[in-house]
């Protein structure tokens, strides 16, 4: 086994109640209880019900976590938590649950950034990060181009969406396809047909936008494109081809991504890329990226899917970053913060 701290990593922000063990850079366990399936017919992440889902799922997650890891919660050096950002009740039950633990075993809490977990889950794939590199975060409440030279204390922000997230615009443009909810892997699939049957918006890409907007992301007006034209199509008798349809969206959401974050390795000299968040599972996102960094001679790290979307791992594994890198425990009392920006990693 290699070396490093024995970590356990508890997450919570959203609809998925993770429990990941780690030793270092080697994954133990990653056990994740979804409660996508309670939401479903809301159309999207209800708050108050993902929170109870946490409240119920935590303990059975935790249980099988240490039997898959085949370790005793005594032996841990110490208990990672998303601290934020997220939603704050679901953040909540995380932050007890970790803070119960880590005084019951006495053992140090770390309170940690979901973001920065998005990106150190990569560690657990393909060892230590080249720094600088670029990561491009794209999940369902973000999405944002960052500058990482340390993992555990140098992560910046060179842009953001300035609307909507990636997976926001898939959740919302899956619902105006008839598609359920969560849309992403649902486009992702159908998405089978021409990608330029219909020539979609692509946001803050004009030449005037590279001067204030070239790593700011917008898919708020795309969203709206798509939704008028299906109505149109609609309006007048027509059939909507929906993998046609499916696939111009993808393409128009999946060209800024990997033109901006190509561009970002360009502007700061970076030879990495990597990528995170759920959105990151998408087939033709990784496949564009693929392309285009060959193209500019850069090493691209794509965690596989199932460590894209949220997970309790990529939390374990930067709670051990910040052992490793002689981070100080965070206290008993912090709270949750919804809204943690990308550079405050640890609590
Ligand atoms: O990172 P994540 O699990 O949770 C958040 O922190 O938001 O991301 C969830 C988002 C959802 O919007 C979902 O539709 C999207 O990721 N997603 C995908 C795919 N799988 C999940 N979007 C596009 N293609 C996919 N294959
Ligand atoms: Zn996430």
């Amino acid at each position: 086994m290699s070396a490093g701290p024995l970590v356990l990593g508890i997450e919570s922000s959203c609809d998925e109640t993770g429990v990941g063990i780690v030793r270092g850079h080697t994954l133990l366990a990653n056990e994740v209880a979804s409660s996508v399936a309670e939401h479903i017919r809301f159309g999207g992440v209800v708050p108050e019900v993902a929170s109870r889902a946490h409240l119920e799922s935590m303990v059975p997650a935790l249980e099988r976590a240490c039997a898959q890891a085949d370790i005793d919660l005594t032996e841990v050096d110490g208990i990672a938590v998303t601290a934020g950002p997220g939603l704050m009740g679901a953040l909540v039950v995380g932050l007890a649950s970790a803070k119960a633990l880590a005084y019951a075993l006495n053992k140090p809490l770390y309170g940690v950034n979901h973001l920065a977990g998005h990106v150190a889950v990569d560690l657990l794939e393909h060892g230590p990060l080249p720094a600088p590199c670029v990561a491009l975060l794209v999940s369902g409440g973000h999405t944002s181009l960052l500058h990482v030279n340390s993992i555990t204390s140098g992560i910046t922000e060179l842009g953001s969406t300035i609307d909507d997230a990636a997976g926001e615009a898939y959740d919302k443009v899956a619902r105006v396809l008839g598609l359920p909810y969560p849309g992403g892997p649902h486009i992702d699939r159908a998405a089978t047909g021409d990608p330029a049957y219909v020539a979609f918006p692509r946001g803050l890409s004009s030449r005037r936008d590279q001067e204030r907007n070239r790593f700011n992301f917008s898919f708020s007006g795309l969203k709206t494109a798509v939704a008028r034209w299906v109505e149109s199509r609609q309006r007048d008798g027509e059939p909507v081809p929906l993998a046609d349809v499916a696939a111009s969206f993808q393409e128009a959401v999946c060209d800024v991504l990997s033109a901006k974050a190509v561009d970002a390795c360009a502007a700061t000299g970076a030879t990495d890329l990597l990528i995170g968040g759920g959105v990151a599972a998408n087939g033709r996102l990784r496949q564009l990226l693929a392309e285009r960094a060959t193209q500019h001679g850069i090493t691209l790290r794509t965690p596989r899917p199932g460590l894209c979307t949220d997970n309790g791992a990529m939390i374990a594994v930067l709670g051990a970053e910040v052992i490793t890198d002689g981070g100080r425990p965070s206290r008993l009392d912090i709270g949750a913060d919804s809204s943690l920006p990308v550079d405050r990693i640890l609590l």
